[in-house]
């Protein structure tokens, strides 16, 4: 069977998942849960578990959080899907700002929920604010007031970019104007590799605005762990958990993980983002070598993804069906707008193929745009020349 080289989905590095220590972990974690397991885990899940992310959240932004107002979930998805819910109103048009480019997963749920998302225009700072403001004044005149804006301003999903923290400001300002709840979604938190981080928006607001956070250990251990959580204050988390039928969070998994990250979450962190550093780092390498005279793409200082814009005349199709007859894996840019437009872009995800596949599979996928294209020139020769 042919090597699989696999840019898809924004899953982590399989080499620095900690097997063995979570193992370890297992067993006390287990213990200390003891007889508990027979009782359901309730709304807000498993304290101790509950205590290391809201200390994570506090090393991280510098504010005291409350571990009674971390809710645990399935994944940060539970928690898209739980505030999503928990806002829509029977028999009324629905409408979520997002960004036009945005999580093809959140895309995916807000459809199936009868959402229809209203986009705002990105750019490498991430939401354009001017456009934001015109979109709600669009839809406070249509008598359709959104009923919240749902924003990556970090590391954002597919683009990368960094929302600074002016814009933030500003965006939380024209949010509190039209009187608009804001939910973040920090997935990538944590996946750093250089540079300052800006703050998470909820550290931005005193007031009593609206804010509901959302945050996983998806992407600083791996999303088969299936953990994120929602953070908000009293009365929002409790609006977000109306909606919860599920009993709560796997008391089993939440306790391994409180008794493997114990006070070791930074030095694991900071072990998975050398490991992702160096394949970021060799794509932007094979990217410059075999396309940098026909591509650009964006730089990110953290999550897991490049956002590549291709060839204007690149035949979407024939790309598709080269590559997977090659077996290079991507997500092509349709995926992430709002209505599916059919972009010039893709996404490459570097967290889960090996190194050595990353540096054999882009020259493959380079072979592919340039034949997908009017640009059949070699990547080596075009780079050389
Ligand atoms: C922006 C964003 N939010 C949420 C998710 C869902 O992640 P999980 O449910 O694994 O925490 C993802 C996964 O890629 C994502 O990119």
């Amino acid at each position: 069977m042919n090597r699989i080289y696999d840019f898809g989905s924004g899953c982590t590095n399989p080499d620095t998942f900690p097997v063995e220590e979570l193992a370890k972990a297992a067993a006390s974690g287990i213990r200390e849960v003891g007889a508990e397991f027979s009782r359901y885990p309730g709304d807000l899940g498993h304290l101790g578990m509950r205590q290391i992310l809201a200390r994570r959240e506090s090393d991280r932004e510098g504010i005291a959080i409350d571990p009674d107002h971390v809710a645990l979930t399935n994944g940060s998805m539970q928690g898209v899907t739980l505030t999503a819910e928990a806002f829509l109103v029977d028999g009324e048009p629905n409408i979520i700002v997002t960004e036009e480019l945005t999580y093809s997963g959140t895309i995916g749920a807000y459809r199936r929920l009868g959402v229809q998302m209203a986009g705002v225009r990105v750019d490498e700072q991430g939401m354009c604010i001017d456009d934001l403001e015109a979109v709600l004044q669009r839809l406070q005149h249509a008598g359709t007031p959104p009923r919240f804006i749902y924003t990556l301003p970090t590391y954002q999903n597919p683009t990368g970019s960094v929302m600074p923290r002016e814009r933030r400001l500003q965006l939380i300002e024209v949010a509190h104007r039209f009187g608009i709840p804001i939910v973040e979604d920090n997935c990538y938190a944590d996946v750093h590799f250089e540079g300052d981080k800006e703050p998470a928006l909820y550290t931005l607001d005193d007031t009593d605005h609206p804010h509901i956070y959302l945050c996983s250990l998806s992407k600083i251990l791996g999303p088969g762990v299936r953990l994120g959580y929602v953070y908000a204050k009293p009365p929002m988390l409790k609006k977000v958990l109306d909606r919860r039928y599920d009993g709560g969070n796997s008391l089993l998994a939440a306790s391994v993980l409180a008794s493997f990250f114990g006070d070791r979450l930074w030095d694991h962190v900071n072990r998975m983002n050398i490991a992702l550093k160096e394949k970021r780092d060799a794509v932007f390498a094979g990217l410059q070598t075999y396309l940098g005279d026909v591509c650009t793409w964006s730089h990110p200082v953290g999550g897991l993804f490049i956002w590549v814009h291709l060839p204007d005349d690149v035949d979407h199709q024939k790309l598709r069906q080269l590559a997977d007859e090659a077996n290079v894996r991507y997500a092509p840019g349709s995926a992430f707008h709002i209505e599916g437009v059919d972009l010039p872009n893709l996404r490459l995800a570097f967290g889960y193929p090996p190194l050595d596949a990353i540096h054999e599979g882009i020259p493959v996928l380079a072979e592919g745009i340039r034949s997908a294209s009017g640009v059949a020139d070699s990547g080596e020769r075009a780079a050389a020349g």
